[in-house]
């Protein structure tokens, strides 16, 4: 057994860790794991206390994947609700569909009891407001809210340093892999952006054949090279876990603008081996691991790829 998080997933991969060791379903256990990350106000980029978009709206991303079954459920821009993750699963298990986004994702949390609350706290919203106030002139601030948001939403933040999630990735007593992911995205976000935490086979990928693999930093850029679907192919075909990381690694080097810079993939193989890689990032990245005979996760430092 095994399970990795990112090091955003320390309220939770201890929990996660116990349920796996109590025989509990892996996606259980990692989705557990995950809604205690997004309760802790201390994470800023997921859940209750996350950053919000441009127009101080929290819109909540989140996805699950079974890898015996090949089900995933996945919420978008979701409002108003604390566990994204939750709503997720649920849509994987209760809907003929793998994605919901947007007032419809919130109504289904409505429908199904989801817990409700607002995932503003006071400090995002100030310090959201004094950034945006920084990055607009007399005469956007004279109209705010009514003035176009693109170059604000551009402007408004430091993109190399605010946007991540977290993700989870397991191998249960019974050799079913799975992943899930959850996140406030990139802050100061237009509204409406979706990041890769909810779009399957770039954010996350779970195969109990093959592998499974998450991503975190700039889901934009894990988008283009449809990384964790990516990861997990490549070892169908045959590659090593290691190879086939590298590879992936590879098809992100070749992405010529955008913010690469600290995009790390997790993974897994069907033999529970583990593989942690950063691209470029300028300082170190940490996950947390757990496997069969640790009495408790431990913190280890991925390994960084520096190629420019
Ligand atoms: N990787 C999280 C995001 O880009 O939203």
């Amino acid at each position: 057994m095994i399970v990795i998080a990112n090091s955003e997933g320390h309220p939770g991969i201890g929990l996660s860790a116990e349920r796996l060791q109590q025989g509990h379903n892996g996606l259980r256990a990692i989705v557990e794991g995950i809604k205690l990350v997004e309760l802790d106000p201390s994470v800023r980029t997921v859940g209750y206390g996350g950053w919000p978009n441009v127009l101080g709206e929290m819109e909540l991303d989140a996805s699950v994947m079974d890898g015996d079954s090949l089900r995933t459920g996945a919420v978008g821009a979701l409002q108003g609700f604390l566990h994204p993750v939750e709503v997720a699963y649920r849509v994987m298990e209760d809907l003929n569909h793998e994605i919901l986004v947007g007032a419809g994702a919130a109504r289904f949390a409505a429908e199904i009891g989801a817990l409700a609350g607002d995932n503003l706290i006071a400090d995002s919203k100030r310090v959201w407001w004094e950034k945006l106030e920084q990055a607009m002139s007399a005469e956007q601030r004279r109209d705010w809210p009514n003035i176009p948001l693109a170059g604000l939403s551009n402007n408004a933040t430091d993109p190399e340093r605010v946007r991540d999630t977290t993700v989870f990735l397991a191998q249960d007593g019974g050799g079913t892999l799975s992943a899930a992911t959850s996140t406030s995205g990139w802050a100061w976000k237009y509204p409406g952006r979706l990041g890769d935490s909810p779009i399957i086979g770039s954010g996350s990928y779970a195969d109990s054949r093959y592998g499974a693999c998450a991503c975190t930093h700039t889901g934009e850029m894990t988008i283009r090279c449809g990384t964790s679907r990516a990861v997990v192919l490549y070892m169908k075909m045959g590659m090593t876990l290691d190879q086939a990381v590298y590879e992936a690694i590879e098809d992100l080097n070749y992405l010529k603008d955008g913010y690469t810079e600290g995009v790390t993939i997790h993974a897994v193989d069907k033999q529970g081996n583990h593989k942690v890689v950063s691209l470029n990032c300028p300082g170190p990245i940490q996950y947390w691991l757990w496997q069969t005979g640790m009495a408790a996760p431990e913190l280890r430092d991925a390994e960084i790829i520096t190629t420019r």
